[in-house]
């Protein structure tokens, strides 16, 4: 406390020194500045509570410094009132700044680290399913009473491994599951008043397909042999690592614009396992071509005119040929876009390095609202069946 206004008196000098407009104006300057921060700080010291640090270790402390914040007596005991959320492990070292929860998603209701040294006061802590080697890598034993083990994973089950000994020691699920205790999930955002200004953006390819992986061990075989079918019938463009053709992250939005379609085809075929694939079309102003789970289960998170199931159609063909007749029926494909009337697409994030940071954040928001007891048995049974 006293090193942060020390350093903020000095770099307040440092400023002022930097942009000289007289050498009185300057000094005046910075004695107000000084005299200003002097004071504000000694107002601080006397209204702020005492038990700033070291952080509590022990519950029942803060749940009975909630109940004193309702009195409304200062700001510093609403930011105590913030339950934290140890992150144990970043998921595969993508590291974020954990102010990007305020900045993407307006989420800031939880005390969001990555310092084991907090382990002890840590309300809830996330462990990444995929960084757990055996049982020697999870946060130590007994955990505090009042602390709830999150499961992060957000892969379909084809991709995921079985860990022995994890089935009965989690809290709560987060996962893409509908069913999971914290679901993670792009949602189309309800309009107030009806958007009619909409227009669909420019087009000069027909479909397109971005692939990064064709490793066969992942689950994509039924994508890959539906494509080789679809396409003998149609022309498809073609990018990503997995046909050498790399498009920059800043490409990714434009190009997807540029297609009347776009193929949305899931590595996997799980229920309610409908990811970005899906999500960038829609966002980019393209119809996406799904394959994934069935029809029922992308209705349940989008509207049923939105995009077209390759299982609307008996064959790879006679999609192929419908898309053909929809690229000449200006009226027909426009319906597709009605929706927009009415719901409202936000682009995901597409780094790299920003592919947990949606989940992260939705299990912040959730932790802050929802505090009780839980515990999650049989994970394996719930996640595989
Ligand atoms: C504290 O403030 C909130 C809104 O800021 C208000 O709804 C609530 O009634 C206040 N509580 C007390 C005890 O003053
Ligand atoms: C969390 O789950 C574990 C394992 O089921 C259980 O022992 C513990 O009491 C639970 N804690 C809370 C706070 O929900």
């Amino acid at each position: 406390m006293g090193h942060q206004i020390a350093d903020l008196i000095s770099s307040l000098i440092r400023s002022k020194m930097s942009n000289t407009n007289g050498p009185s104006l300057l000094r005046l300057g910075v004695i107000v500045t000084l005299a200003g921060v002097i004071s504000l700080g000694v107002v601080f010291f006397w209204f702020s509570p005492s038990n700033k640090c070291p952080p509590p270790v022990f519950r029942p402390v803060q749940y009975s410094q909630i109940s004193s914040a309702k009195t409304n007596n200062s700001l510093t005991d609403k930011a105590e009132e913030k339950p934290v959320l140890l992150l144990w492990v970043w998921p595969e070292n993508y590291r974020f700044d954990f102010s990007d929860c305020k900045t993407f998603y307006n989420i800031d209701s939880c005390q969001l680290t990555d310092d084991r040294a907090l382990y002890n006061s840590a309300d809830n802590v996330i462990v990444y399913h995929r960084a757990i080697t055996d049982l020697s890598n999870l946060p130590p034993s007994p955990r505090p009473p009042f602390q709830r083990w999150i499961w992060l994973h957000l892969e379909s089950p084809t991709n995921t491994k079985r860990i022995p000994g994890l089935e009965n020691l989690f809290n709560l699920t987060l996962s893409y599951r509908q069913d999971a205790d914290i679901p993670v999930r792009m949602r189309l955002i309800t309009r107030k008043k009806p958007n009619e200004d909409f227009v669909i953006p420019k087009k000069d390819k027909l479909v397109c397909w971005i692939v990064s992986n064709k490793d066969p061990s992942t689950g994509v075989d039924t994508r890959n042999v539906f494509y080789r079918e679809f396409s003998k019938y149609i022309q498809v463009t073609l990018f990503g690592k997995a046909f050498s053709r790399f498009l920059g992250y800043d490409d990714y939005y434009p190009t997807m614009a540029s297609c009347k379609f776009y193929l949305a085809f899931e590595n996997s075929i799980h229920k309610d396992y409908i990811t970005e694939k899906l999500n960038g079309p829609l966002a980019a102003g393209t119809v996406p071509v799904v394959l994934g789970p069935l029809r029922r289960n992308y209705e349940s998170f989008v509207p049923a005119e939105s995009f077209i199931h390759v299982d609307d159609f008996p064959d790879p063909k006679s999609l192929a040929e419908y898309l053909l007749q929809l690229d000449k029926d200006e009226d027909a494909y426009r319906k597709y876009f009605n929706w927009r009337k009415h719901l409202t697409p936000s682009p995901h994030l597409i780094l790299q390095r920003q592919e947990f940071i949606l989940a992260i954040c939705t299990a912040c928001d959730y932790i802050a609202r929802r505090r009780e007891y839980k515990e999650a048995h049989d994970l394996y049974d719930w996640y595989f069946s």
